[in-house]
């Protein structure tokens, strides 16, 4: 039946699959195909290792005190619970960083505040890097923004700068450690990102999901960089860290400085959260706490050092190929050029069929992403260690 109602006509601007979607649908025809094969699942970003015991043991529990009358929980406060939203407060001690309980919001995932805050903005231009997380371009051609690209290639490491630019009140996104060329900008370069917003009135969204892989001295929040409270909203997740792809938790500061037509940023997402969005569960914000309590956190950081170890041995082989690769360092992300000019599609079509590995096409970042390929180090050991040796053999 053709309705007659109106649709929101961006919709018709996007491309018809997201990309993991996309992806998930090719490995299923695939696989329906060759019932047989052995695919090694090395495209989204999703963990593998299980919850650490300090979070398992808090969410125990957590679920025990939803059996009792006295300790049940009903809908959680709007922003999350105290409890959690000061221990990440306490997180951001570990950079020297103060971030006020109040300015810390919580919800359900780095993907749904990255989209969701999108409505706090009118019609402003947006500059969003290219390659990069998907999310941030497909939720502004929802709604219908006007969206330039900021190339990031070879030629500047990956990480582009402000330089050139010209123009005001930009919406600006920032992914470090970037998702999905492993690129970090240090101090410095985001202290250009930040006067640069600053000076034109821009607001930076910065997207730290990644920064529990830095390795070095890079900063690990954009509030570690002077002048940040005036210019910057950061996401962060507990995804990654912690393992809670399946469980659904992370965060957003918005400083107390931001206003822009005379309304405070803070507050109006604030009335966002409160008006859509019925908070996280308690068992799961008691699990996030406990992640980021000392021990938890050596937990965590442990999660990291294996996945990080996967990310060595991908690299490797790479290396011994001589083929091109950034990442993998300070990011759980490989990303190498795509060898013998091949184009992204087409090389993750000859690793499917040809060897059964799957990874994530570059050009589905953007099209500076063309030619490029992402390898995930999130797989199991063996997982890893058998789509490193496949490599090996089909490489040349
Ligand atoms: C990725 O593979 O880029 C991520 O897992 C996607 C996400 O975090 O939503």
């Amino acid at each position: 039946m053709n309705m007659k109602i109106k649709i929101n006509e961006n919709y018709k601007n996007l491309k018809k699959s997201y990309l993991f979607s996309e992806i998930a649908k090719r490995v299923k025809a695939y696989s329906e195909e060759n019932p047989s094969a052995k695919i090694i699942r090395l495209g989204i970003g999703d963990v593998t290792l299980p919850l650490t015991r300090s979070v398992t043991e808090a969410m125990t529990k957590a679920v025990a005190e939803m059996g009792e009358r006295e300790t049940f929980h009903g809908y959680a406060p709007d922003n999350g619970y105290d409890f959690l939203r000061e221990a990440i407060s306490r997180h951001y001690k570990r950079f020297g960083v103060d971030i006020p309980v109040e300015e810390i919001s919580v919800s359900d995932g780095a993907k749904s505040d990255v989209g969701n805050i999108t409505e706090l903005f009118g019609d402003n231009p947006v500059l969003i890097p290219d390659p990069v997380y998907p999310v941030y371009y497909d939720s502004n051609v929802m709604s219908g923004r006007r969206i330039s690209f900021i190339r990031a290639d070879e030629t500047n490491g990956f990480l582009p700068m402000p330089e050139g630019l010209s123009g005001e009140g930009y919406i600006i996104y920032l992914c470090s450690p970037n998702n999905p060329t492993g690129a970090v900008y240090d101090h410095a370069s985001l202290k250009r990102w930040v006067d640069f917003a600053v000076s034109t009135g821009s607001l930076i969204l910065y997207d730290s999901a990644y920064e529990a892989y830095i390795h070095g001295n890079f900063p690990h929040t954009i509030y570690e960089i002077e002048g940040a409270r005036a210019c910057a909203i950061e996401i962060c997740s507990f995804s990654k860290t912690a393992g809670f792809t399946g469980t659904r938790c992370s965060w957003t500061v918005v400083p107390s400085e931001l206003s822009a037509g005379g309304m405070s940023l803070r507050e109006m997402w604030e009335r966002r959260q409160a008006t859509k969005f019925n908070g996280v569960p308690y068992v799961v914000q008691r699990g996030a706490e406990a992640a980021l309590s000392d021990t938890g956190y050596a937990e965590c950081m442990e999660l990291v050092g294996y996945y990080m170890k996967n990310a060595a041995l991908i690299a490797g082989v790479l290396r011994e190929k001589g083929i091109f690769f950034t990442g993998g360092t300070s990011s759980p992300y490989i990303w190498m050029r795509c060898p013998s000019g091949m184009d992204s599609w087409s090389f993750f079509d000859s690793l499917l069929h040809g060897i059964q590995v799957v990874g994530t096409p570059g050009a589905g970042f953007g099209e500076c992403g063309e030619g490029y390929f992402r390898l995930t180090s999130f797989g199991s050991r063996e997982a890893t260690e058998e789509a490193v040796a496949r490599l090996r053999g089909f490489l040349q």
